[in-house]
């Protein structure tokens, strides 16, 4: 099998796996409890809080463990909307994931009004427009790090600048970003930002929020004071666990990742240039994490060519898995100015740790020849 969807999900680190084993073989005590059984747990959960802050640059107190990235974003939006109710406008950008875009609409339908940043032909937001829109009725501009089906990286430090030039707080959804490129939250100048555990070699089901020391949220679900009261519910400790052990990898690792991924990335990407006539490249050729590559094949529906290479064991994906199967075409495509029809004939190949180079080779001597028999097959 060759996995190329890395973006959508990574296989666990077995380093991961072994940790997460050996947790749940020794331990089920409740974190909140006062004995032993409990404080146990609630040590080795602190103890992942900052392997997760370290690989962030953060404060251990500043990271809040969530289900996944999808509530890092929600907890960050509608939790900050909550703690400043005067502020009735939102500003994203038009390219977000659903896990940010749905919440903004969900704001819409409950009177906010809501800027959609638009974004050039790369993917890269319009700061001008940032400027004509934000004021000091904004709650919060989120904007993305890295794209996810093209893998553009945006330009958060000068969203930052100007955003705080109005008292305005930033949020980055960073889940794509974390572990493929330096995602540190000083540098960054970020007030909030999200993190997902399944995207960098951990499990499912555990997610972060990094909240800026001082800044004042409150919390979208209710119940106990897990969380710094912030996300209540017992944690999902051996997901915390696993995802303290994937970040404490990550950063020990992730220069070394990236320097390898980008050299078979561009083996790959100048591979089908060169084998695939009419093979037409999305993002932005230089400003995006390398090993996220995006082509359209014109005149080819996008889901042939996954299902063609299927069966030959090579799974890619036709844009984020989120619209996957959903027949809808890419909101990101669409807003770079791809007609429909390039759109819906986007194929996305994200690599990730253990793709070597005999995938690359592989995926290059079988792709030219899927495109081949479909072109013949559709005519095109
Ligand atoms: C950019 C981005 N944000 C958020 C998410 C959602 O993360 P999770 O699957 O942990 O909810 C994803 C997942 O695809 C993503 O790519």
């Amino acid at each position: 099998m060759i996995y190329l969807d890395n973006n959508a999900t990574t296989p666990l680190d077995p380093r991961v796996t072994e940790k997460i084993i050996a947790f749940i073989k020794e331990h089920f005590g409740n974190p909140s409890s006062l004995y032993p059984l409990g404080r146990e747990v609630k040590g080795l959960v602190t103890e992942a809080r900052e392997q997760v802050a370290a690989a962030l640059g953060a404060r251990r107190s500043e990271i809040i463990f969530t289900s996944s990235g999808t509530e890092a974003d929600n907890l960050a939006i509608l939790g900050l909307a909550e703690a400043q109710p005067e502020k009735r406008e939102f500003i994203t950008s038009s390219i977000e994931h659903p896990a940010v875009l749905e919440t903004a609409r969900y704001l819409e339908a409950h009177g906010y009004t809501v800027h959609y940043l638009p974004v050039d032909q790369t993917g890269l937001i319009d700061l001008d427009f940032l400027k004509s829109v934000i004021s000091p009725n904004t709650f919060l501009v989120s904007v993305m790090l890295a794209n996810n089906e093209i893998g553009t990286i945006e330009p958060i430090e000068e969203v930052v600048k100007i955003a705080h030039r109005y008292g305005v707080p930033v949020q980055t959804d960073a889940v794509q970003a974390f572990g493929k490129m330096e995602v540190k939250v000083d540098s960054l100048g970020i007030d909030l930002l999200s993190v997902s555990a399944h995207k960098v070699y951990g499990p499912k089901g555990a997610g972060a929020l990094y909240i800026r020391k001082g800044l004042d949220l409150k919390p979208v679900l209710h119940g106990g004071h897990q969380e710094f009261g912030l996300r209540p519910g017992t944690e999902n400790t051996s997901g915390i666990i696993g995802f303290g052990e994937a970040a404490r990898i990550l950063r020990e690792e992730w220069q070394k990742d990236r320097n390898r991924l980008e050299k078979l990335a561009d083996r790959l990407k100048s591979g089908l240039e060169k084998r695939i006539r009419g093979i037409k490249f999305n993002g932005h050729p230089e400003k995006r994490i390398k090993s996220t590559l995006n082509f359209s094949f014109p005149g080819l529906p996008a889901e042939a060519i996954l299902l063609a290479l299927a069966t030959r064991e090579i799974y890619v994906s036709t844009g984020s898995a989120c619209t996957e199967g959903s027949g809808e075409v890419s909101h990101v495509l669409l807003a770079l100015g791809l007609s429909q029809e390039e759109a819906s004939s986007a194929l996305r190949l994200s690599l990730g740790r253990f793709n070597t180079e005999q995938d690359i080779d592989q995926t290059l001597a079988e792709l030219p020849g899927v495109i081949d028999d479909l072109r013949r097959e559709f005519g095109s």
